[in-house]
Formats: structure tokens, C-alpha cells, sequence
């Protein structure tokens, strides 16, 4: 088999070709059709993410056929289309994950590659409205947005929803998860090109968190709203919390513009405002993303395909964000 292997910090990864996988008891492998990335490789692979363990094939997102089942596997997985849920050993608690759970893709080989091998409980069948590439887009990023807007955020087809930096492959699918139960929702982006986008996907319109006060004209125009799903953080934080309504949510799932310079108490607790965390997503909250993505038949935002062999030059293209939604990688 192939394989885009992380080799040593802060390399690029290289192809290896590899003896074939196979399972022990209760694992498969799975041959894959195309894989997704997510900003975690990016992160791995400029040496910026706890636990850099080389040699690691990257990769978290997945679709494909199983090919092989071990020992205590149903065999009636063999040859079936399969999607492949990257969070492993989340636990029993459907508030948090377990201190096991970690993701496919370091410290465990990942998707990069031609096979990957996982525990039979990660499969999930392939969604028949998906093709292989719309497959592979969904897990992380759809697993993440979903928690977040729904587990977390409790979003419902009255809420006014703010999503901030579209352009992030979670934020994309944040909008059109909450369109799709028919909420109101807008965005925010540093792109006027990538607002338009949002528009066009349904959001109602954008603001560009770049510029002075655009929160003040934000509640002007629209009104404040009830949620808001950010990962950014960032000094822009605390314009979050005077933006969102009283007894608003402010949910959490990434901190790409690293820490608040502040938070600002008052308004916290006099406008009763909920800040939640929120990471990837149990079991549950996976299969709950399929159905959602079925029901209303939701086709993954794919920025752009590139070959396996590629890799190192999609995940190059993610040190400025110019894309809008996923990075796919087609493998066979
Ligand atoms: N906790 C979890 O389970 C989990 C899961 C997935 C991702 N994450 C984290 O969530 C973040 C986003 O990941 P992703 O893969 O969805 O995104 P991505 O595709 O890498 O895109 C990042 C986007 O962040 C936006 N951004 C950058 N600086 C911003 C700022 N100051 N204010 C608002 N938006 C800003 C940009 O949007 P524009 O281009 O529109 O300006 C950019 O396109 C990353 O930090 C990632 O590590 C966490």
C-alpha cells in the first residue's frame, strides 16, 4: 500500500510504499477511495499540535470499501462502502469524551494512504447522496459543527445564528446545517468573495470581523443573535460577548486566533450569557451528522481535489485560508 508519511517534525510528508495492512480482532481495513484534511494536518505538520509522534501517516477524514475484517468482526462488512468515524474511544458520557478518545491520524496511522486501519465500531455506511469525495469531506469538520451548533448550541429553526470565519471547512458546514433547519444566519469572513459564497448557500449576509465596529453596525442592521459558533477567539472574542443577545450562546470549537485578550465579567453574568466548549463529537452526535446530512440531502462544499501524491501541496494551500470548505484527496 501508499502512504503520505510524516517522517520527522516540521517535514513534508513523504509517499512510502507499505506492506498491506492487517486487522486484529474487532478492527478492518478499510481500502480507501479518497480522504479529506482538516486543519489538524496542517497544524502536525508545522509542528504546532500536541503529541507529534513520527513515523504517522496523517489523515482523519475517510471513505472507502472494507476489505479485510479481523477476528469477531460481523463479516458481512467485507466489500460494503463504508465513511469512517475519526474520533475513537469518545467513551459513555455524551458530555464530554473520555481521556482514551483521540483521532485517527496521530497517534494511530490515518487516511493518507491507500488502506488504514480502524476498530470496526468507527464504520459507518457511506451516505448513497454523497459521492466519494462529498464522503470524505463530512466526518471531522461535519462531526465538529454538528456538536456544536446542536449538542452544544441547542439551535432551532428560530434562532438568529452567527457563524464567524466562513471560510473554515466547520463554519461551512455550520451553515448549511442551520439553513437546512431553517434558521436565520449570518456570517463572518475577512472575504467578500467568501460572504457572497455564504450567500449564496443561504445565508441571509456577512460582515468582515477585520474591520472596527462591525459588531455595532452587526446589531444595527440584523439585531443580536441568539448563537454564535466561533473558532477563532482571538482578541475578537470579547466583541462576541457584547454582540450576542441577552441570554445568548457563544459555543467554542476552535482558538485559531489564539486566546481573549480579556472577558469581560459584566456582561457575562448580567447578560447571562452561556460560553461553551465544544470538541469533535461522541458517537452519537457522528451518526446524528449522517442523518441530518441525508434528510436534507446536503452536498459538502468541496474547495478543490488533489491526488494523494498531492498532499503536501493542499495542505501548503492552508497556511493563508484561501479556500472555502474542503480539501479533498482522491486516492484510487
Ligand atoms: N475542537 C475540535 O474538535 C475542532 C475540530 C475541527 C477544527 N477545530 C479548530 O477550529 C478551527 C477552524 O478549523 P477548520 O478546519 O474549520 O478551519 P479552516 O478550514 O482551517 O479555516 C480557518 C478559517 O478561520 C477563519 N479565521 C481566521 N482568523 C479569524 C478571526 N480572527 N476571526 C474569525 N475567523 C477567523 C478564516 O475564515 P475566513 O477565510 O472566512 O476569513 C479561515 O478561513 C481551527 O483552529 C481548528 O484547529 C477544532
Amino acid at each position: 500500500m501508499k502512504a503520505m508519511t510524516l517522517v520527522g517534525k516540521k517535514l513534508p510528508l513523504e509517499l512510502q510504499q507499505r506492506e498491506d495492512l492487517t486487522p486484529d480482532a474487532g478492527q478492518v481495513v478499510v481500502r480507501l477511495s479518497t480522504a479529506a484534511l482538516n486543519r489538524r494536518d496542517y497544524w502536525i505538520t508545522v509542528g504546532l499540535y500536541p503529541g507529534i509522534k513520527p513515523p504517522v501517516v496523517l489523515g482523519s477524514d475517510g471513505a472507502g470499501v472494507v476489505l479485510a475484517c479481523g477476528d469477531g468482526v460481523d463479516r458481512g462488512w467485507e466489500g460494503q462502502d463504508v465513511i469512517l468515524n475519526p474520533g475513537i474511544g469518545w467513551g459513555n458520557d455524551p458530555a464530554v469524551q473520555s481521556e482514551q478518545f483521540h483521532i485517527l491520524g496521530l497517534p494511530e496511522d490515518g487516511t493518507f494512504a491507500s488502506e488504514v486501519v480502524v476498530p470496526v465500531e468507527q464504520l459507518h455506511r457511506k451516505p448513497e447522496c454523497l459521492t466519494w469525495e462529498e464522503s470524505a469531506a463530512i466526518p471531522l469538520a461535519g462531526t465538529t459543527a454538528y456538536r456544536a451548533l446542536f449538542a452544544q448550541g441547542n439551535a432551532k429553526p428560530d434562532d438568529r445564528i452567527l457563524i464567524t470565519g466562513i471560510g473554515g471547512g466547520v463554519a461551512t458546514f455550520a451553515l448549511q446545517f442551520a439553513t437546512a433547519i431553517g434558521a436565520e444566519v449570518w456570517v463572518t469572513s475577512s472575504s467578500t468573495a467568501k460572504i457572497d459564497r455564504a450567500i449564496s448557500l443561504g445565508a441571509k449576509g456577512g460582515f468582515d470581523y477585520r474591520e472596527e465596529g462591525w459588531e455595532k453596525r452587526f446589531v444595527a442592521k440584523v439585531g443580536a443573535p441568539d448563537l454564535i459558533i466561533d473558532s477563532a477567539g482571538g482578541p475578537g472574542y470579547g466583541g462576541l460577548m457584547g454582540l450576542a443577545a441577552p441570554g445568548g450562546r457563544i459555543i467554542n470549537y476552535g482558538a485559531t486566533a489564539g486566546a481573549p485578550e480579556s472577558i469581560d465579567m459584566f456582561k457575562l453574568f448580567w447578560k447571562q450569557l452561556r460560553l461553551q466548549g465544544s470538541t469533535m463529537g461522541s458517537p452519537d452526535d457522528f451518526s446524528g451528522m449522517v442523518d441530518l446530512v441525508e434528510k436534507y440531502q446536503i452536498k459538502p462544499v468541496i474547495d478543490a481535489v488533489y491526488s494523494l501524491e498531492d498532499t503536501n501541496r493542499a495542505i501548503d494551500q492552508m497556511r493563508s485560508s484561501p479556500q472555502f470548505g474542503k480539501y479533498v484527496l482522491k486516492i484510487a
